[in-house]
């Protein structure tokens, strides 16, 4: 079912680990992650970037994933969030079909714009319950990209502390040591993390979470991260599984054939982040069928 964001994050605080949030494309990966969710009995978050609204159609995501919530997850919860919201448009029309939570990234603007934009949001989504992250210090990389090494800049506490502080945001991302997409040289930087957990106390929303290792994960959840942003495994799950379905079946006219596959192959890897996780069993109710 589809829930609001902010019952899952208040439940992962007090359980004390993290809620996934799952980019997803088309409907083959919203269906992937509502089945993981299934199998694992864990809450989940899809979302979905400007590129895939864009893909996809927004009100066509909204009703797609409203559905799949409802007749594919059952009882399992699963919220809807704008991921990396860079127009002031497409926040707002997020915000206007539905959505329990945008974010709104103004990281690559001066500090005094990011707050003023981050305001402006939410002085729009307060006035209708809707939760609102930002984000400091610019999150470098691009989905489904992998490299050697690229530079990481990180964010300064200081800023973020400032951040918080003047725009009261519901979740608070920020730059420690990961990129988009995978990369031999990205980190979680711990002491980054643990210096911005002691001053600020909403959420931690950890943006780049494919390619770093496990172990690393599961301490970013000790310390205090509530939300892991998965994108590339997704995509890669998704491609590889598509073009070697297309390889080996070169005559195949049936996209269904073509297809299923790949939304066993998104299941496979989310599935397997709810249990690094620590998400997963932590649903409330056996799913129903509906
Ligand atoms: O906003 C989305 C994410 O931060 C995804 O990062 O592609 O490295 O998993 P990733
Ligand atoms: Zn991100």
């Amino acid at each position: 079912m589809l829930v609001h964001i902010k019952d899952l994050i208040k439940e992962a605080e007090e359980g004390g680990y993290a809620i996934g949030a799952y980019n997803v494309h088309n409907l083959e990966s919203i269906l992937g992650v509502a089945q993981a969710a299934v199998r694992a009995c864990s809450p989940a978050i899809i979302q979905v970037s400007e590129g895939a609204i864009k893909y996809m159609g927004l009100k066509p995501t909204m009703h797609i994933v409203t559905t799949v919530a409802k007749n594919v997850a059952g009882t399992v919860p699963i919220a809807l969030h704008l991921d990396h919201g860079k127009t002031m448009q497409s926040v707002f029309e997020c915000i206007r079909v539905g959505f329990s939570s945008v974010h709104i990234d103004a990281s690559d603007l001066p500090l005094d714009e990011n707050v003023r934009l981050t305001k402006a949001v939410i002085e729009v989504a307060r006035a209708k319950g809707v939760w609102v992250q930002g984000e400091i210090g610019a999150i470098v990389g691009g989905h489904g990209s992998a490299g050697d090494f690229i530079e990481i800049p990180k964010a300064d506490p200081k800023d973020v502390i400032e951040f918080v502080k003047a725009t009261d945001v519901d979740t608070i991302a920020a730059a420690i040591g990961t990129a988009h997409g995978t990369y031999t040289n990205e980190d979680i930087d711990l002491g980054l993390l643990k210096a911005i957990k002691q001053k600020v106390k909403k959420p931690f929303v950890l943006h780049g979470g494919s390619g770093i290792e496990d172990k690393k994960i599961k301490q970013a959840i000790k310390e205090g991260v509530r939300i892991i942003n998965i994108g590339t495994d997704i995509k890669t799950a998704f491609c590889r599984t598509l073009i070697s379905m297309c390889a080996a079946n070169p005559e195949e006219t049936d996209p269904r054939k073509l297809m299923s596959p790949t939304i066993k192959a998104v299941e496979e890897v989310v599935y397997k982040k709810m249990e690094l996780f620590g998400s997963a069993g932590r649903c409330k109710f056996a799913p129903v069928e509906t």
